[in-house]
């Protein structure tokens, strides 16, 4: 198994460290695997030039799978487009075709507390986000700023093709087979008709999978039932901006942006494991960032990519056992919990790996 780390910006390299040294911990089980370092992001600009060298595009195409930190930071915001950091994480979406990005919201129930919502709203929360990630809104042409009629206008183009959504689709329906075979599709067809599209070729779909019970949300709609009754979803399919929205707000149920992880997926498995959140500025540089997102996306690489679902396991139990064990970073932190940095953590997984 080939693994590529690019640990990025801000908080990045603070909680990938940890992740690697629980990934480390698994060799002595007899998990075979390489790891190669490579530049993705802001620290690519400040080396290389550019947010996505060839370098880092070569080594993440012989990877079998890759882990990222988070990319971007307030220092780059001022250069031109192609040259920001996030344009490096589109771009290693579309090149390697990771199309499907799973963001499993799920609710330790330790951290019942630590949300901002009621224990009773959140309890027993376990939502799957599936979220298109090379299309939509993100990718579409023509896109800009021109100057029309003396004044500056931007625009960009919402566009997805049928074979772009039905290949969602089947991931949702059968993400939602392994569940409890609810498939909630969330669109804005009362005004847009890209996504008139996504509910037609989603409830054809569905014929592939009469089992699945499929339901429609609007998207406004979708955004407040989230925090008024979450337990109502089991899968959720949505294009790539409403999905990107949709699941920072999800993360909050969980008791923090902090803990959620995901996997970037091509047709085959081949994956993007990274935490949701991004490189978090504010709290860079300081050992305050919480780990656990990106620790858990490393079991899921190892369930999704490697077929490791023993492995990965192991990580999330000890996840479990960590929050058991009072240790939270100040994100999820309430009193009367041991607070702990983003290293204390590492330690905390480690002891019970
Ligand atoms: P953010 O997710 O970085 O931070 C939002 C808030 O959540 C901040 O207060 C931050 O401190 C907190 N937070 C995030 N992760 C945390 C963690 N692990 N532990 C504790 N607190 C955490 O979002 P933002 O501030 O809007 O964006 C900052 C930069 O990150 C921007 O440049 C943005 O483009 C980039 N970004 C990158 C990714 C990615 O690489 N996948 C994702 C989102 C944003
Ligand atoms: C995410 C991020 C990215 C996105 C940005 C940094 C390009 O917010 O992974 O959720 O919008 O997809
Ligand atoms: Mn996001």
């Amino acid at each position: 198994m080939k693994i590529a780390v690019l640990a990025g910006d801000g908080i990045g390299p603070e909680i990938v460290a940890q992740a690697v040294r629980v990934l480390e911990a698994l060799r002595s089980d007899g998990l075979r695997f390489e790891l190669e370092p490579g530049l993705l992001g802001g620290c690519a600009v400040d080396a290389a030039g550019e947010p996505f060298p060839e370098a880092t595009r070569r080594l993440v195409t012989d990877a079998d799978a890759a882990l990222l930190g988070a990319v971007g930071g307030p220092r780059y915001d001022m250069l031109p487009r192609q040259l920001r950091p996030e344009q490096g994480l589109l771009g290693i979406r579309k090149m390697l075709g990771l199309f499907a990005n799973l963001r499993p919201a799920v609710l330790y129930p330790e951290l019942a507390n630590a949300s901002t919502l009621k224990s009773e709203v959140v309890a027993g929360l376990d939502i799957l986000i599936v979220r298109e990630l090379t299309g939509d809104i993100y990718f579409g042409e023509p896109r800009g700023i021109e100057q029309r009629n003396g004044q500056r206008i931007g625009f960009n183009t919402m566009i997805y093709s049928e074979a772009e959504i039905r290949r969602i689709a089947r991931v949702a329906f059968q993400a939602a087979r392994k569940r409890n075979h609810r498939l909630c599709s969330v669109d804005k067809m009362n005004v847009l008709e890209c996504t008139q599209l996504w509910r037609d070729v989603v409830t054809e779909t569905n014929q592939e999978y009469p089992d699945v019970e499929l339901s429609h949300m609007l998207v406004d709609n979708a955004a407040m039932q989230l925090v008024r009754n979450p337990r109502q979803f089991d899968v959720m399919v949505t294009g790539n901006m409403f999905g990107d929205i949709l699941s920072d707000e999800a993360s909050m149920l969980t008791g923090s942006i902090g803990m959620l992880p995901s996997a970037s997926l091509d047709d085959r498995n081949k994956g993007l494991y990274e935490p949701i959140h991004g490189s978090a500025p504010d709290i860079a540089g300081k050992d305050l960032a919480n780990p656990l997102a990106t620790i858990l996306s490393v079991a899921m690489m190892l369930r999704y990519t490697f077929d490791q679902e023993a492995a990965a396991a192991r990580i999330e139990g000890a996840v479990k056992k960590v929050l058991a064990q009072g240790y939270r970073t100040g994100d999820i932190y309430e009193p009367g919990m041991k607070k702990i940095g983003t290293t204390g953590m590492g330690d905390a997984v480690l002891a019970n790996i």
